[in-house]
């Protein structure tokens, strides 16, 4: 199935790493869906684990990239990035009280995060990062 982020490709950010990396979350949050409508709870709570194992693992990649450009300020995104890892967290513990409407909400949360930080977030830095490289 195709992901999120090839049918739209106004997420595209220009790294191929990242963006690669996006489709792979949509994919996750595409299996999440799956298993909310067949109500498997004990694997929408591997699933969770996945995601926020995934989302650290992404945000390294993009935060390291960051790193190597000390003139450009990404602490808005770095905060972002923070908040979310949270907020999966604290998902972690509800998914633990097995509530699918609970369960559904997080899924439109991550969803909807996930769209508007490409969006508003994600592609602004990038383009600053490649602005910067063609000042060189
Ligand atoms: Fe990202
Ligand atoms: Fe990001």
């Amino acid at each position: 199935m195709d992901s999120k982020c090839t049918k739209r490709s106004f997420l595209y950010t220009g790294c191929d790493e990242i963006d690669k990396q996006h489709q792979g979350f949509f994919r996750l949050l595409e299996k999440f869906n799956s298993q909310i409508a067949d109500h498997e709870n004990s694997q929408i709570a591997d699933i969770i684990s996945e995601l926020y194992l995934y989302s650290i693992y992404h945000f390294e990649t993009e935060e390291k990239i960051f790193s190597q450009y000390p003139s450009i300020d990404f602490s808005k995104h770095l905060n972002q990035h923070q908040a979310f890892s949270d907020k999966i967290e604290q998902f972690n513990s509800v998914c633990l009280l097995d509530n699918p409407k609970e369960t559904n909400k997080i899924l439109k949360f991550m969803e909807n995060w996930l769209i508007s930080h490409i969006q508003k977030i994600d592609i602004a830095d990038f383009k600053a990062i490649e602005d910067f490289e063609n000042k060189k």
